[in-house]
């Protein structure tokens, strides 16, 4: 990834994001690396969607600074961002119900205006994500968990080098969602992955380091086997149940 050791991939300093009255981000500092899996969890509404908007150029900060491989994001629409390597998914997934798979990746593939990913790679990525058999079925016929499939795909041509997926296991089936998270784990091969989830198996099983905003603010950032156990975490998002 021609990043230098030690040099952070992504850098966020006292970034903060208001909406009227609501500071849904508080001064967040924040950093990753390259092939690092870093998890975000916290309460509905604790500004974990509010973050990804802001660094995928979605959103303006109010203030702070933002790096991402040696560049400055400040500024940077989403398609600018992309062209460095930073792409994401949504909670709700983003597709074109009404055209096939294969129209879908199409669409996708043409954000990427220079150095396009190779056929090779290109037809393995399909492969992996078993896309190959509903290339012409419409998007909007294929199951959640294709669809889900199919918005990796639509990111993976873009050769990312981070990917942020907001809730990439939302609304699957418990043995879907055991075959996502085990796409995710095969995905760190291709890209750095920032990940957000409610279900704390995807976080136990794929972060190195699980980040915890709550009201818009960070409370803790450590590995997984902490957090979870982190009293605070507890008592304000997890329950007993995951303690
Ligand atoms: N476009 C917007 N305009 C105004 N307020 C917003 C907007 N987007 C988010 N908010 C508010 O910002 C706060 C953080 O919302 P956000 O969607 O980031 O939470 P979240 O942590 O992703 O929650 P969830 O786990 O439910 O997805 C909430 O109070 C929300 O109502
Ligand atoms: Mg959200």
């Amino acid at each position: 990834m021609n990043q230098p050791i030690n040099t952070p991939l992504l850098s966020v300093k006292e970034l903060s994001l208001r909406f009227g009255g609501l500071y849904a981000l508080n001064k967040i500092n924040f950093q990753m690396h390259a092939n690092e899996t870093l998890g975000m969890i916290g309460p509905n509404g604790s500004g974990k969607s509010s973050f990804v908007n802001v660094l995928t150029g979605h959103f303006t900060p109010l203030c702070g600074e933002m790096v991402f491989a040696d560049q400055s994001m400040l500024g940077k629409s989403s398609n600018q961002l992309v062209e460095m390597g930073l792409c994401r998914t949504y909670q709700a997934v983003r597709i074109f119900g009404n055209l096939s798979v294969q129209k879908n990746i199409d669409i996708a593939r043409l954000l990427l205006v220079e150095n396009a990913i190779s056929s090779d790679q290109y037809s393995q990525y399909l492969d992996w994500l078993k896309l190959t058999p509903i290339l012409t079925k419409l998007a909007k016929d294929i199951t959640l968990f294709e669809q889900r499939k199919l918005e990796l795909m639509m990111r993976l041509v873009l050769k990312p080098k981070l990917l942020m997926l907001d809730e990439p296991v939302g609304g699957l089936a418990t043995s879907e969602v055991n075959e996502m998270i085990q796409l995710l784990k095969e995905l760190k091969a291709y890209c750095s992955i920032f990940v957000i989830e409610h279900t704390m198996r995807v976080i136990k099983e794929l972060a190195d380091r699980v980040v915890v905003l709550i009201a818009g603010e960070k409370i803790a950032d450590g590995p997984p086997t902490e957090i979870l156990t982190n009293q605070r975490v507890i008592n304000e998002y997890l329950g007993s149940a995951h303690a």
